[in-house]
């Protein structure tokens, strides 16, 4: 089969590596992939968001299926337009996408449904959510409704902080139209996890639980990243939560997206927060994570192929997803700076991996036979084991291995899980 897998970071590149052991699997195309992915995938360079440059493509390389990893495609409807050619996709389509590209119809759904969520208003008036907020408490949360790089989240501490992320938003349009509307919630606090689920729109099977590290330094300081490094399993994420996440949050999410004619089918993602009154949701995605993938897909034991292939026909059944016992750790290593400003270019020296170590490249091109770094996360540093703290020192190991100048990783993915695990 040829495969083509839409995205360039390191989560592509892990789904890449898990695509390549099946043996049916001929050959496979990343758009546009990068300079590390290339010696996984062959890569070519039309960007993930473009939708016409990625159709066009796998129709002129006889594609047999398709990923489409990234939330820009799914929510343009990359899927919708892949299928309407008869090429089969991993990937929910753009109606189904919408419950990453509108927090305000997710948030209109859990409410329908059920679901537990933060209390919240919507605003599509920015004096009225300035009025709101004059008698509001805080911390108070403010959310641009649509897609806007991960960043579209603010916890204003004061009125005047919420006043002017409320102008940023919806008045000066720092997210451009995602801003049209926003949200203003209740703050909620707790252990966060991340849950992602394979479904096929009835079925929906949770893969192993991850936690996130999104500030960019130790002790969850500094600013807001894409995310620094993630462990597997979550030690939060108990077994008897598990269960209650399965009655009150991910069927009732699944089954209320079918019976509004939006059945989701592909990675749906939730971003739980375990509060005193129970695991909430506070948002999900449509996709895989990153860098949470880099720890969930190391852990798969069964065929990650296989799997997509039944979630697109609509076949998912339990005993087809595996993970093994174990756990795993992801450290990513960034150019120092992120996420602000940062140099690029530096050559890259990376350790051949032993088993159980892999090297998730994201932000990297090759100039000549060298590998040089080109972005702000450059690379995750993986390694899965027996157990969490053994997983810890591997993927520091491993990250300590690797060198380019100015590297910089967070030296403490893990402890706030360690420490947790030890507490049991
Ligand atoms: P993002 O991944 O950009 O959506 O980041 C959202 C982050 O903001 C979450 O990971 C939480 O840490 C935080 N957050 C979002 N909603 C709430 C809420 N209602 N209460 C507290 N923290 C929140
Ligand atoms: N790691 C969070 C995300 O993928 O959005």
């Amino acid at each position: 089969m040829n495969i083509l897998v839409v995205g360039g970071g390191g989560r592509e590149h892990a789904i890449i590596k898990s695509l390549k052991k099946n043996k049916r699997v001929h050959k496979i195309y990343a758009l546009p992939g990068n300079g590390g992915i290339a010696a996984d995938a062959e890569c070519c360079p039309v960007k993930a968001n473009d939708v016409q440059g990625i159709v066009s493509f796998a129709q002129s390389h006889k594609v047999d299926f398709a990923v489409v990893a990234p939330d820009d495609p799914l929510v343009l409807g990359c899927v919708d337009e892949l299928e309407a050619l008869g090429i089969p996709c991993f990937g929910p389509r753009k109606n189904a996408a919408i419950i990453e590209g509108s927090k305000v119809f997710s948030k209109d759904l859990m409410k329908k449904y059920g679901i537990p969520t933060a209390e919240s208003r919507a605003f599509t008036d920015a004096d009225e959510a300035i009025a709101y907020l004059k008698n509001g408490s805080f911390p108070a949360v403010i959310k641009a409704d649509g897609l806007a790089l991960g960043k579209g989240v603010i916890i204003a501490q004061t009125e005047e902080e919420g006043v002017r992320a409320v102008r940023d938003i919806m008045c000066d349009k720092v997210f451009g139209a995602s801003g049209n509307s926003i949200l203003i919630e209740e703050f909620l606090t707790g252990p966060e996890v991340s849950v992602l689920s394979f479904t096929d729109g009835k079925t929906v099977i949770p893969m192993v639980s991850s936690m996130d590290h999104k500030r960019a330094h130790d002790n969850d300081e500094g600013l807001n990243t894409g995310g620094m490094g993630t462990v597997a399993p979550n030690p939060y994420y108990t077994q008897a939560i598990a269960k209650e996440c399965m009655e009150k949050i991910f069927l009732p999410t699944v089954n209320g997206m079918r019976a509004e004619g939006r059945t989701f089918q592909g990675c749906l993602y939730f971003g739980l927060m375990l509060t005193p009154k129970g695991p909430k949701v506070i948002e999900y995605n449509c996709r895989f994570g990153d860098p949470e993938t880099q720890v969930v897909l190391p852990l798969l034991e069964s065929d990650l192929l296989d799997i997509m292939i039944a979630v697109h026909e609509g076949t998912l059944t339990s005993d087809m997803v595996k993970f093994r016992n174990g756990a795993a750790c992801c450290v990513v290593l960034a150019s120092e700076g992120y996420p602000q400003t940062y140099r690029t270019g530096y050559e890259i020296s990376l350790p051949v991996p032993q088993e159980n170590e892999y090297v998730y490249i994201a932000g990297a091109k090759a100039e000549g036979e060298k590998l040089v770094t080109a972005g702000g996360r450059v690379l995750g540093a993986v390694a899965a084991a027996e157990t969490l703290q053994a997983a810890v020192n591997g993927a520091y190991a491993l990250a300590h291995k690797i060198r380019f100048e100015n590297a910089y990783m967070r030296k403490d993915i893990g402890k706030r899980a360690l420490a947790c695990a030890r507490e049991d």
